[in-house]
């Protein structure tokens, strides 16, 4: 998705915001641009590709001299990328700059209308037609013409506008996207992400849809949708800058992973107290929960994986109906969701349009929707009723790891919780599941620490034509996961299928050059699990097991084996995945795939 900063201070402005696009690569682009005020000018640069080469055109920002100004990375919608395409745009006469993220779905007839008056466009993007409106309002009066701008526009914008008249300072909207405003010292910031501020200041303010700011040096003034002043508060950033940036490790997939036990741990034991499941700023009474009569879990990707573990585990625990949906499914799906449906949105980003767009929908007929959200402030996590931060730190790499383990954690609390409130789990089960759910950070540990051997079957398998992974009940969920991961990073196809369907129409497809994966960590289904693989085998097909440690059966059925620590097997998805989070990245590194930024894919898709 596109990444935007805008800064005006005391220092010169690019290097700044060159420093800020490259932590804000990771969002996936692919062109980039700065634009600067000089001397009541407005200089710009912006080139087709990467931020370096961005920084080489400019000297690392010294050949742009001026103290105000926005930069771009360009994730493309409308129109190819190119250099014209990438943004900033110019008004007509080079009085406005602006750099957008979001698609303005009514830009065909602003196009059309602004041609009629004369105006010559110079690219094909959707976001040129904010620019030459901007120059049409302005009457000397710049928030004025952002407000009559804003007010032509429909769909998604989050914009940074700069102004040659206005010396030192910026303007940016909000609607349906992610944008941070930084507090500094002599200076202030805008940015789509948290990560592109906190080299600078850890001060910062969450926007809300429909919000506008405007910035200088010294001053920050919030806007609501009708121009009256708002005040806003000031969130502080817990983490350092450190901790969104490599740390030794090649890849930040690499080091994320590795940072799993740690990020479990966070997640869950400030949710433990007296030996009892308790979240902060969510609770509900036993009749509340009991006057749901079914639960929806609804995200995208990854998160939606692990809503269909959530899904299992908590039907499982708590004897209630869960239904695990797509959120760009649920949101066009005419849903019956009334008041008596508990809604609960995943999300790492906490700006996926879809499932923000699930979550309006459900919420607007009646349900009430508790979000899991990794990033704190995020759209999503203001958008529901109560939310459940899961605490992964900065997830920076697009492929999810600590972000999907973290929610695994989050729906396990949940289930926990509400198996408990409800009566469901007492006694020795209730703390049974409650030492379960703490000794799972030291099993994610174990999890890496088995399966030192991946990296080695990753490469004896990496030029695979594609791969089917099998599973049946909470297996089938993470093998879901394993197939995810796999695709995302090595372009390599891949399919997870309920074992049980083999039989009824993808066994056609089995044959001596295809490698299944078999999660058998369902012990109530190994039996099972082991009659899909001798039958797989019997046309072909090799077999990669996961398996729980210490299980030996496997080794007789399966042509290689990784290995899941045993624990809780209602938790078990949480262990077996990281083998298959190991081999999708050496299977990557192998293919000499960019890891942490894959083609064509963004970490957070904040646009339909
Ligand atoms: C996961 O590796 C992918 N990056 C993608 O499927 C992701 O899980 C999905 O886009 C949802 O993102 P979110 O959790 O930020 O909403």
């Amino acid at each position: 998705m596109c990444g935007i900063v805008g800064y005006t201070g005391h220092v010169q402005a690019a290097p700044v915001l060159l420093d800020g696009l490259r932590r804000l690569e990771y969002r996936g682009y692919d062109s980039a641009g700065v634009v600067v005020q000089d001397e009541g000018a407005l200089k710009m640069v912006k080139a087709n590709g990467a931020v370096s080469h961005l920084a080489e055109l400019t000297g690392g920002g010294r050949a742009l001299e001026g103290v105000c100004g926005l930069a771009h990375t360009r994730w493309a919608t409308h129109g190819a990328p190119t250099d014209t395409n990438a943004h900033p745009h110019l008004s007509e006469h080079g009085l406005f700059a602006v750099v957008h993220n979001g698609i303005i779905e009514n830009f065909a007839a602003l196009r059309a209308e602004l041609e009629a008056e004369g105006v010559v466009f110079r690219s094909e993007t959707d976001t040129e037609v904010v620019a030459h409106l901007l120059e049409r309002y302005y009457d000397g009066e710049l928030k004025s013409a952002v407000m009559r701008t804003a007010a032509r526009l429909e769909g998604s914008y989050v914009l940074g506008v700069v102004c040659a008249r206005e010396p030192g300072k910026l303007f940016c909207v909000k609607e349906a996207g992610p944008l941070i405003i930084g507090l500094g010292v002599g200076e202030n910031f805008f940015a789509s992400d948290v990560t592109a501020l906190v080299s600078r200041t850890k001060n910062v303010i969450y926007m809300d849809d429909g919000e506008m700011a405007e910035l200088t040096p010294e001053r920050i003034t919030v806007y609501d949708r009708t121009g009256r002043e708002t005040a806003k508060s000031v969130s502080h950033v817990v983490w350092d800058i450190e901790a969104a940036e490599k740390g030794g490790y090649e890849h930040f997939m690499m080091k994320e992973i590795m940072e799993q036990p740690r990020a479990v741990r966070n997640t869950i034991e400030p949710r433990i107290r007296g030996g009892q499941v308790e979240f902060e700023g969510f609770s509900m009474t036993r009749e509340e929960l009991e006057s749901f009569d079914k639960i929806v879990i609804t995200a995208c990707g990854s998160a939606y994986h692990a809503g269909v573990v959530g899904k299992y585990v908590i039907e499982k625990l708590c004897r209630i109906p869960v239904e695990a949906e797509l959120a760009s499914e649920l949101r066009y799906s005419d849903p019956i969701i009334d008041e008596h449906t508990l809604l609960i949105a995943v999300s790492q980003s906490g700006e996926t349009a879809d499932t923000i767009a699930a979550m309006r929908e459900c919420m607007e007929r009646g349900a009430r929707c508790l979000a899991i959200v990794n990033v704190v402030g995020s759209t999503i996590a203001r958008l529901a009723d109560n939310v459940i931060y899961t605490h992964a730190g900065p997830e920076i790499a697009v492929a999810t790891t600590k972000g999907y383990t973290t929610q695994l954690a989050a729906l396990y609390l949940f289930a926990v919780w509400a198996a408990g409130l409800l009566g469901r789990a007492g006694g020795e089960r209730y703390d049974g599941l409650i030492a379960s759910l703490r000794a799972l950070p030291s099993l994610v540990q174990r999890s890496i620490d088995l399966n030192v051997h991946v990296k080695y079957l990753a490469e004896r398998w990496h030029e695979l034509g594609s791969l089917f992974f099998i599973g049946r009940n909470i297996d089938y969920a993470a093998a879901m996961e394993g197939s995810l991961k796999l695709k995302e990073i090595s372009y390599i196809h891949s399919e997870a299928y309920a074992a049980g369907e083999l039989k009824h129409d993808t066994i056609a497809l089995i044959d001596e050059k295809r490698l299944v994966v078999a999660l058998c960590c369902q012990s109530a289904l190994f039996d099972k699990i082991v009659s899909n693989i001798r039958e797989v085998k019997a046309r072909g097909a090799k077999v990669l097991g996961v398996a729980p440690e210490g299980n030996r059966r496997i080794f007789a059925e399966a042509d290689d084996v990784l290995f899941a620590p045993r624990g809780e097997e209602l938790f078990s998805a949480m262990t077996e995945i990281v083998p298959l989070q190991l081999f999708a990245y050496y299977v990557a590194a192998a293919n000499g795939c960019d890891i942490d930024k894959p083609r064509n894919l963004a970490k957070s898709v904040t646009v339909e």
